[in-house]
């Protein structure tokens, strides 16, 4: 049998990030498979895991260039600078979110310092890869904590209340872009009280909010398009399409409280779906929490970090959402990295095997080079 397989997990140093790429749970289950694992240590303290938790659950805890040495994969939430795998093996597997598109020239040095990089992102949108997607398992946190940030952020509450001193009436919340995200906005909103209404482009959606309780708001007259792309995800709709979307918009948003918009269009910027105008003709006090912020934003004028108010209306959005929720955030994350390897676990040979419909999806970079399709097209 070959040797043990080890995997290095590492701090998180990107700015703001929380989260972790492993969970004591999800160490002691690679180590049930016959892995070793080491934590670099306080990797997990920003998500509330002490080192010491780790150690217990079977892990080596040490600084970077000991946990790296003899790791065979390195697991990240996102990309490390790859300066701090130089004593890597040749060959090692990194396993994170990669941002292929936004960060392509460390893709390169990933390559050329000969680490198979494997994004987790590029996880395909199929039945069996469900429980591997960090997408999903992120952006459902994202569209709860959106929810949650925004009712903070807001001088009223979400339920009617009807109270002896009078009543007050619920918020209406308007989501828009029902990916994951928006349907766990949608779900949120709907147990805090709200009335809430929703759109996107993707025609299938619209049974989803209504199954969740909410009004969807779609275009109607613009015929034939379904906005539905390859593996379910959106396309960039027509400018007819576009406009269509617009005025309907700008109707409904001057009656809404909290707006949330969580439109995404892979490998693109964020569509605008909300413009200064529009935001002109809500009511002050009203909020709007752009999801789609660190992707270039869906509401003209949405800052990252920043709660900015415009014609009396706060617009706010994280940059990474589901950092604010690091403890759940990491759990999920590290179960979908257990989720993938664990799949693909070769007994025999006491490391994963990946097959070709999913290996190929992730791999960016094996022996030396930039393989992923996706890059080189
Ligand atoms: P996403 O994060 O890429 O986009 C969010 C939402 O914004 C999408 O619903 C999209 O249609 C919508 N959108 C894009 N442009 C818009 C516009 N101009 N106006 C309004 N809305 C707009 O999407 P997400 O959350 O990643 O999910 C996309 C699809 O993939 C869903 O159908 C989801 O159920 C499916 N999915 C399948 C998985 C699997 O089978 N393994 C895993 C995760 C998602």
């Amino acid at each position: 049998m070959a040797g043990q397989t080890r995997i290095a997990v590492l701090k998180e140093r990107a700015a703001g990030e929380s989260r972790v790429s492993a969970t004591p749970e999800t160490v002691k289950k690679f180590i049930a498979l016959g892995a070793a694992v080491a934590v670099e240590q306080g990797a997990g303290e920003r998500a509330s895991i002490g080192d010491a938790v780790y150690r217990e659950a079977g892990a080596e805890v040490g600084p970077l260039d000991s946990v790296v040495k003899d790791a065979d994969i390195v697991f990240g939430v996102q990309g490390p600078d790859p300066a701090l795998l130089a004593g890597a093996k040749p060959g090692v597997w990194l396993a994170a979110v990669l941002d292929p598109f936004g960060q392509r020239a460390r893709i390169d040095s990933y390559a050329s310092a000969g680490i198979e990089a494997l994004a987790m992102e590029f996880m395909p949108r199929i039945t069996r890869a469900q429980s591997m997607d960090v997408l999903s398992s992120q952006s459902n946190l994202a569209g709860y904590k959106a929810v949650i940030a925004a009712a903070d952020t807001y001088g009223r509450a979400f339920p009617m209340m009807m109270t002896a001193a009078g009543t007050i009436t619920a918020a209406r919340v308007f989501v828009m872009g029902v990916g994951v995200a928006g349907l766990q906005a949608i779900a949120t909103a709907r147990r805090l009280g709200a009335q809430v209404s929703a759109t996107d482009v993707r025609s299938a959606t619209k049974e989803q909010i209504q199954s969740l309780g909410a009004k969807p708001i779609f275009v109607e007259e613009v015929a034939g398009i379904e906005g539905e792309g390859q593996g379910g995800y959106a396309t960039e709709m027509s400018e007819e399409y576009q406009k269509a979307q617009a005025a309907l918009v700008s109707s409904h948003i001057a009656k809404q409280d909290i707006v949330i918009t969580t439109a995404l269009i892979p490998g693109r910027a964020a569509p605008r779906l909300i413009s200064d105008a529009q935001i002109a003709t809500m009511k002050p006090g009203s909020v709007i929490f752009d999801l789609a912020v660190g992707q270039g934003g869906n509401v003209e004028g949405s800052v990252a970090d920043q709660v900015v108010e415009k014609h009396g209306v706060k617009i706010m959005g994280y940059s990474n959402t589901p950092a604010h929720l690091a403890a759940d955030a990491s759990a999920l994350f590290s179960r979908n990295l257990y989720n993938f390897l664990s799949a693909f676990w070769d007994n025999e040979a006491g490391k994963p095997v990946l097959d070709e419909e999913i290996g190929n999806a992730v791999r960016l970079t094996q022996a030396g080079k930039v393989v992923n399709e996706r890059l080189l097209g």
